[in-house]
């Protein structure tokens, strides 16, 4: 059977930080709050001139490196990203220019925070179809860009951010094990940005209403997500006849400190066994996963043959897992 291995990971971060002292002098609220209720510390944030390709460029750069490989032996490439560069056409597209993977189709996913596991089911469907043998999936976000700065319910919690990985075919018994996606479009209202499309186009009025900025119920949102998280990672592990004995790492969406305590909790899994860096990036949306998990690469957390869980959620709502056998 193929199947589709993680052959190479990469993340880049921008160089500037905005931490929770920062933020007390923009809008009322405190690095006591912040922390009690999120777990961040600080988080980085793009340059004026820096967009979503050109973080994705970084950390795909430094993907193939790590497989070993060259733009030009990718044949496709997928982007999880909601602050893509424009909104036509597709990031991807615009990275496949900057990377010159000439051979490469290219598409965007918007699946919000979920994007990058979407993405990497997309892939995995690709490469045991046996259409693609190797993949490039990207999360990339610049949600500084989208974010209403005088709001503080939303401005202390998204930060800026990609990761990357190459996914390649093999017939060795590793790689993607399963994937779970799911969706309730009727809640899509908790977590929105209603300007700019074409229910709302561009307009002085628009731009005047903020309304291309993000909106979120986050108390409603929060409930949701734990709900939703804690069944999702008892479902993928039944449904693989895995125990939590069995995972070695769980890389988790890094949108809140106590939502991710909930799923381990359910689990029964210590927290040392759990991926966490949003003290120091915050939520970077689809490119929180991969961020996470080129750390953990780098760091020595995954060895051969470890089960790895992944698992996000987000706007639409969404949420996703990925199980891997790395
Ligand atoms: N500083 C100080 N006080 C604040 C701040 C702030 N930055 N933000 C809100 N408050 C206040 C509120 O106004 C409220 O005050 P009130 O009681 O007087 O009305 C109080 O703090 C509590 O607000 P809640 O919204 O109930 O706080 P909660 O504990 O739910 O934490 C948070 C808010 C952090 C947003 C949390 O709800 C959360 O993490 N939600 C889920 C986010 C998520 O997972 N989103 C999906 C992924 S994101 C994506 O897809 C792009």
């Amino acid at each position: 059977m193929l199947r589709a291995r993680i052959t190479g990971t990469g993340s880049y971060l921008p160089e500037n930080i905005l931490t929770n002292l920062d933020l007390e002098k923009m809008v009322d609220t405190s690095d006591d709050w912040i922390m009690e209720r999120t777990g961040i510390k600080e988080r980085r944030i793009a340059g004026e001139k820096q967009a979503a390709s050109d973080l994705a460029y970084e950390a795909s750069r430094a993907a193939l490196k790590s497989a070993g490989l060259k733009a030009k032996d990718i044949e496709l490439i997928i982007i999880a990203s909601v602050s893509g560069d424009m909104p036509l056409p597709a990031t991807a597209c615009i990275l496949q220019d900057k990377l010159d993977a000439k051979k490469a189709a290219a598409f965007d996913v918007n699946a919000a925070c979920s994007g990058f596991v979407y993405s990497l089911s997309v892939a995995d469907a690709f490469i045991r179809a046996r259409t693609y043998r190797r993949v490039l999936v990207v999360g990339a976000e610049v949600l500084s860009k989208f974010t209403d700065w005088e709001d503080r319910t939303t401005c202390v919690l998204f930060g800026d951010g990609a990761g990357a990985v190459v996914l390649e075919a093999t017939e060795e018994d590793r790689g993607i094990v399963s994937t779970k996606l799911h969706s309730d479009g009727s809640l899509w209202e908790l977590l929105h940005a209603p300007g700019g499309g074409s229910r709302n186009p561009a307009s002085k009025e628009t731009v005047k209403k903020r309304l291309h900025f993000i909106r979120m119920k986050g108390n409603e949102t929060f409930k949701v997500a734990v709900r939703a998280l804690e069944s999702l990672v008892v479902e993928t592990l039944k449904e693989n006849r895995l125990k939590t004995s069995d995972i070695a790492l769980l890389i988790p969406h890094q949108a809140n400190l106590r939502i991710i305590q909930a799923t381990a909790d359910r689990l029964g899994l210590p927290l040392d066994k759990v991926m966490i860096n949003l003290d120091r990036y915050g939520n970077t949306s689809a490119a929180s996963v991969p961020i996470a998990l080129d750390e953990a690469v780098k760091s020595g957390k995954v060895r051969n043959g470890d089960y790895i869980l992944l698992e996000a959620f987000g706007g639409g709502l969404t949420w996703a897992s990925a199980l891997i056998k790395w």
